[in-house]
């Protein structure tokens, strides 16, 4: 849903083609969250001039590619000069207001001397007042976006006598005040050379840091400017002898060029850490409202517009260090992410459950939980809300939730749950499933619900996502970055983590003790059997063969693996843009059956459960209707081998893991498909990795 990416060197001499690499390799890592555009700005004047610099706008439509292929070739400007302070602002696209093209691509500007320039990721709902408003003062505007309004707003407060002395920060925040909706921005311009200034509300937006000397601070405190401006009075010269195009501003900061200039620093802004791990672990998660902003010291400072005595925020933000390995987020010998992340799974599963089963005393422990997990025993309901494959997972394990909790289990897509204002009580447990932690429908509900009472738990993938700081509680999936648009071992990790939650609600119920062993013993199988269902690439493969020409393909099952079936559909219509439609085998008769001849291709999936024989009754009305439906069977039924053409041996586990096995053919005929018909497996088109608007 966009990627924004921005890098500041602060006395950290770099030639210009070297900065303009990093910020290509900055959105190339970001590409999965938009790819239908992409751009940079950057500074132009060489280090000597003294005159206000002018930025360079380059966009372009299309993958970040067609906009790295222009931009490291550029002829007109001298590539080898070397910059000692300079911003660059980089973004990819995914398109929500006006169509992908190179106008319509960020930044976006004030006007064509691009005096102001912005970088958006999320959608500004009043930008339509704003655009009519700076209309009618004659404002002409060239895109069709939401985000232009920005730097053109800002234009215009800033030709205003009133903000001509405005420090950077406060002209943002200014700004700000006047928008809704949600944001990540990061703003430059010719005004305030060698600045950079970011803000976030509802959008991701992290800062890493990297100096010569270690980082060792451990937070950085935030600075409130309805209380600054008191202390803006006593605002220090800057001494001679520092950067010329520095002196040049009236600073309205109270760090003094002098204390920090010895100080070498680089700072990355990134909608999130994959873009900035090559380069230091050490990171600022944003809040919202933070405004931060690099200025004329090189230091980062964190302000906001005020004290707000009811947050529960802390006055400082944490410096992190990210555990996150580069070698995570490479293809390595892979064709793409997606192949990778399918591959990954026997690994990311015993991730998951790294020091959390015990298979030794067959004991399970979710610390993230710990301190909550009676009272989320006496609650009156466990609500699951999600959206995509996320929503699937919960599908998937509500049959186990319910029979180890004995609670009333409710499932929902995030959008459906706000669409109808559902009704939450204080006594409520909602969980918050989500591999990225931003989607923002799901962060929409986990809000509705927070604001009225309920405990909050997030299941993430993502430490430190807005999901994951804004529940009370949770689980990380530990299931690496996932970068591939469509989910894989998130999915599977999703599953694992509320079959160890089930496992944990139940371990005082002595009836059950039997029922958990078998449960533990097969999730300690797991990677052995994914490795297992995996080595039938080959078989999978030459399905996928058989399919990639057909209109459509409906998946049929039922009990734990009906949500096998939906998430397969979905994984081959996201891959494949093949027509697929997950059913439940218990409403084939029920309309769906009408859909059947000797043309449809239908995938059943008929494993070994207390579901087996209804299944095979359902078989018996395809079949009657002249269908030849492929089978995915429980290894060694050769009742089901015997009566189909063409099956898959599904490795036999305990019911509630079928679906964790059962997907992983799915997973893999869905990526087949799309390689066959020469489509992008890992960006997918019109779709983006982290939907940050609603
Ligand atoms: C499909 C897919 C999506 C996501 C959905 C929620 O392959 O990836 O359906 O599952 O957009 O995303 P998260 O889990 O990040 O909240």
């Amino acid at each position: 849903m966009c990627g924004i990416f921005a890098y500041l060197n602060y006395l950290t001499p770099k030639k210009r083609h070297e900065l303009l690499a990093i910020l290509i390799k900055g959105l190339q890592r970001l590409e999965y969250r938009g790819y239908d555009s992409a751009g940079v700005a950057f500074d132009e004047v060489n280090e000597s001039d003294t005159e206000v610099s002018s930025i360079r706008v380059i966009r372009r439509q299309g993958k970040v590619q067609v906009l790295s292929d222009i931009v490291t070739h550029l002829k007109d400007i001298d590539l080898d000069v070397e910059v000692s302070i300079h911003v660059g602002i980089a973004h990819t696209r995914w398109a929500t207001h006006g169509v992908p093209n190179e106008v319509n691509s960020h930044p976006q500007r004030s006007d064509v001397t691009n005096e102001f320039v912005v970088i958006h990721n999320g959608i500004i709902t009043n930008y339509l007042d704003i655009k009519t408003l700076l209309k009618t003062k004659g404002y002409v505007f060239e895109s069709d976006t939401d985000t232009e309004v920005i730097p053109k707003l800002m234009k215009y407060l800033w030709d205003s006598e009133q903000c001509m002395n405005m420090s950077f920060t406060s002209l943002v925040e200014l700004i700000v005040s006047y928008l809704e909706g949600a944001f990540a921005l990061i703003f430059k311009s010719t005004n305030y050379p060698g600045q950079i200034v970011a803000t976030r509300r509802g959008s991701p937006l992290l800062i890493g840091i990297k100096s010569d000397t270690k980082v060792t601070t451990d937070h950085i405190p935030v600075f409130y400017s309805s209380e600054r401006n008191k202390q803006l009075q006593t605002t220090e010269e800057i001494p001679a002898g520092s950067n010329p195009r520095l002196r040049r501003l009236n600073s309205y900061t109270h760090f003094s060029v002098a204390d920090e200039s010895n100080k070498q620093v680089e700072y990355f802004f990134a909608s999130d850490a994959s873009a900035i791990i090559e380069h230091t672990n050490r990171v600022i998660f944003l809040e919202d409202d933070d405004v931060a902003a690099v200025e004329e010291t090189g230091t980062l400072c964190i302000h906001r517009m005020r004290r707000d005595p009811t947050s529960s925020l802390a006055p400082v933000r944490a410096v992190h260090t990210l555990e996150m390995e580069i070698m995570q987020i490479m293809k390595g010998n892979f064709s793409c992410f997606m192949e990778k992340e399918i591959w990954e799974q026997p690994d990311s599963l015993v991730n998951t459950m790294r020091g959390r089963v015990k298979f030794d005393d067959n004991s399970v422990r979710l610390g993230g939980l710990m301190e909550h997990i009676s009272s989320i025993r006496r609650c009156r309901r466990l609500i699951f809300i999600a959206c995509g494959t996320s929503y699937h997972s919960a599908l998937a394990m509500r049959t186990l939730i319910e029979e180890m909790t004995e609670l009333p289990v409710m499932i929902e897509l995030s959008s459906d749950f706000l669409d109808r204002r559902t009704p939450i009580f204080r006594d409520d447990v909602c969980f918050f499933i989500s591999q990225s932690g931003e989607t923002a429908d799901t962060l929409c509900a986990l809000r509705y619900c927070r604001k009225r009472g309920a405990l909050i738990v997030g299941i993430t993938n993502t430490v430190g996502s807005s999901i994951s700081r804004d529940s009370h509680c949770g689980v990380h999936l530990n299931a690496g970055p996932e970068i591939g648009v469509a989910s894989t071992k998130a999915y599977t990790s999703q599953m694992v983590v509320l079959v160890m939650f089930a496992l944990v609600m139940s371990e005082d119920r002595i009836s059950l003790r039997d029922r958990r062993t078998d449960i533990i013993e097969g999730l300690n199988k797991l990677p052995a059997l994914i490795k297992e269902i995996l080595s039938a690439k080959d078989q999978i493969k030459a399905l996928a063969q058989e399919l990639h020409k057909k209109q459509s393909v409906i998946l049929m099952g039922r009990g734990y693996n009906f949500a096998t079936c939906l998430e397969g559909a979905l994984k081959i219509k996201e891959l494949s843009y093949m027509h697929s439609e997950g059913i439940l085998a218990g409403e084939l008769k029920h309309g769906p059956l009408a859909m059947i001849d000797e043309n449809m291709p239908v995938i059943m999936v008929i494993l070994k459960d207390s579901t087996y024989t209804k299944c095979k009754n359902a078989l018996s009305q395809i079949v009657a209707r002249s269908s030849d439906p492929i089978i995915f069977c429980t290894k060694g039924d050769t009742e089901i081998i015997e009566r189909s053409k063409w099956y898959l041996e599904i490795p036999d586990t305990i019911d509630c893991l079928q679906p964790i096995i059962s997907v992983i053919p799915l997973q893999l005929l869905a990526f087949y498909l799309a390689q066959i018909k020469g489509f992008d497996v890992d960006c997918p088109r019109h779709l983006a990795k982290s939907v940050t608007v609603e």
